[in-house]
């Protein structure tokens, strides 16, 4: 994992928050052919935004939405040149920590099914089955805080 990775809660609308959504637009909507406007950004407003940093470089970046006691983790994507380093798992980390501190006891996602092994190997547990979201299989992974 690099040396000097941080990870910060990044203010909605700030210029890190618009290179938080670009970098999350190219992983998992471009490819959809679709692109967050300005109007879904306003629904972001009361979320949680994460970004992890590389010295000057946003390497990483999610969202939290808070659920009562549960906070669910959205929107989750490495830059590719950063992936396999450990760097999601950190930013897991991160969040789990943040939610915990916001008294929340239930951690969840859906995740892609290309990605269900990384949150396995976190300690996430899958429930029931696979489901369609945006034309992708995707199944719900917890765990507890
Ligand atoms: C999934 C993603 C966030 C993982 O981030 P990362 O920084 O590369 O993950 P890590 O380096 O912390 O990987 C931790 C472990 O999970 C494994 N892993 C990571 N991504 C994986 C994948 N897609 N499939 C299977 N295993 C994966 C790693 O090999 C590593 O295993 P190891 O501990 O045995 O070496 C990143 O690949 C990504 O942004 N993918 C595209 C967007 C996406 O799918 N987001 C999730 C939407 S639900």
């Amino acid at each position: 994992m690099p040396g000097d990775l941080r990870f910060e809660i990044i203010e909605h609308g700030s210029e890190t928050y618009l290179v938080g959504v670009r970098l999350r637009d190219e992983m998992l909507r471009n490819p959809m052919g679709v692109v967050t406007a300005e109007e879904d950004m306003a629904t972001e407003r009361a979320l949680i935004h994460v970004a992890g940093f590389v010295g000057d470089a946003l390497c990483a970046t999610c969202v939290l939405v808070p659920e009562g006691r549960a906070v669910r983790m959205k929107r989750v994507a490495v830059a590719p040149s950063f992936q396999n380093e450990g760097i999601g798992t950190a930013m897991l980390r991160f969040c789990e920590a943040h939610a915990k501190g916001m008294g929340a006891t239930k951690f969840y996602a859906h995740a892609r099914e290309t990605a269900v092994r990384f949150y396995e190997k976190a300690g996430y547990v899958g429930e029931g089955d696979y489901f369609d979201e945006v034309g992708i299989p995707h199944l719900v992974v917890r765990k507890a805080l």
